[in-house]
């Protein structure tokens, strides 16, 4: 049963609007899966940048597979729009939106899940055409108004407006969802989704109130029953963390939040200097140590992305019942709070 319906699931053709958001370089298939089946929208995320990209492109290609094979509802790939000192998209992009774009073309029953794509980190440029002549619904996050803007313009069907509480890859302006979200809802026509320290339905409450359709989430998947394909350590640790446990260090595309540990202590201490390495492999090290948090769970000594919101998270849940309940509770909390109030207008 809906329970809030808008443009967003509309547009989309989801039941919720809830949105498990690209968690790279992670396997998110069986996620992604989980989160479309309970009518929400599931996410498989880019699996890193591995020195072949056309390996990349196969894992990446296999992960979209899979999540299709498991759900027969619209789900989403989230693509980083990474770019060099002078602008130019970098080859992973380019390999990874083309790879989702062959593999929809390939299989008919791909092409109709597949629905969407996100892109996120650097402007997506001619990729917009790209994406909306595929067929498929196009939604960018953004971390500044002026970007939203710049990006409803080119044809983005759906802005993400990502705050900087948020897990991974944070804004560079740093602004958070409170002061961001309204701006950019006022701002542009398309829908908006709110993205950073959402949570539970109160969260979804307050994203519409703020004139969004909907609400992006990381961390609360994360630690979910169903993310078995990442290390049970990994969770925990978000289970564990407690308010002040997080950090933003230099990441891949600017600041990144990640819990304080040993590793994100050196990368803060050292920066470039950690271990001596040179700007590419200073990137590379940085991807390999957050892909060794969730395959080794060495929680300690490698980069372990997470937002703020880990320190109000203390259950797995289990999202068949998790993100309609989700719904269910904005509606409720929507509801009372118009019941509460003195005058009726
Ligand atoms: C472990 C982790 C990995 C992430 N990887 C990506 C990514 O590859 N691409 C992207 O656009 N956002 C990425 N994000 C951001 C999420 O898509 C989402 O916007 C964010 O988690 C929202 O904040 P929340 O964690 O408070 O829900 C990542 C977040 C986390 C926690």
């Amino acid at each position: 049963m809906a329970f809030i319906s808008n443009r967003y699931t509309a547009l989309v053709g989801i039941e919720h609007p809830i949105v498990q958001e690209g968690l790279g370089p992670f396997r998110t298939a069986k996620l992604a899966a989980a989160v479309s089946s309970a009518g929400g929208l599931g996410t498989v995320s880019m699996p890193g940048m591995p020195v072949d990209i056309e390996e990349g492109a196969r894992t990446f290609r296999s992960h979209i597979e899979e999540c299709a094979s498991l759900t027969d509802k619209p789900f989403a790939v989230n693509i980083p729009v990474g770019v060099d000192r002078d602008g130019k998209v970098l080859p992973f992009t380019d390999a990874y939106i083309r790879t989702a774009l062959a593999a929809r073309q390939a299989d008919s029953a791909i092409a109709d899940r597949l629905t969407v794509m996100t892109t996120s980190a650097g402007f997506p440029g001619d990729y917009v055409k790209l994406i909306k002549d595929a067929g498929l619904i196009h939604q960018h996050k953004v971390g500044s108004t002026r970007q939203a803007v710049k990006s409803a313009e080119a044809g983005t069907d759906v802005i993400i407006a990502a705050g900087f509480e948020m897990g991974g890859h944070a804004p560079a302006s740093m602004m958070h969802t409170f002061v961001l979200v309204p701006s950019i809802t006022e701002s542009v026509d398309v829908p908006v989704l709110l993205t950073g320290g959402a949570r539970d339905g109160r969260g979804l409450a307050a994203a519409l109130a703020m004139g969004a359709e909907g609400v992006a989430m990381g961390t609360r998947f994360i630690t979910s029953v169903e993310n078995t394909d990442w290390h049970p350590a990994y969770l925990q640790a978000l289970l564990d963390a407690k308010e002040g446990d997080d950090v933003a260090f230099d990441g891949v595309y600017g600041p990144c939040r990640g819990l304080r540990n040993a590793a994100s202590a050196d990368l803060l201490q050292h920066g470039s200097e950690s271990g001596g390495l040179g700007e590419v492999e200073l990137v590379r090290w940085k991807i390999e140590s957050m892909q060794r948090a969730q395959t080794d769970g060495d929680v300690e000594n490698s980069l372990v992305m997470t937002g703020q919101v880990a320190s109000a998270i203390h259950d797995l849940i289990r999202i068949s019942e998790f993100v309609p309940n989700m719904a269910r509770e904005a509606a409720e909390v929507i509801r009372g709070l118009a019941s509460k109030m003195l005058v009726t207008v």
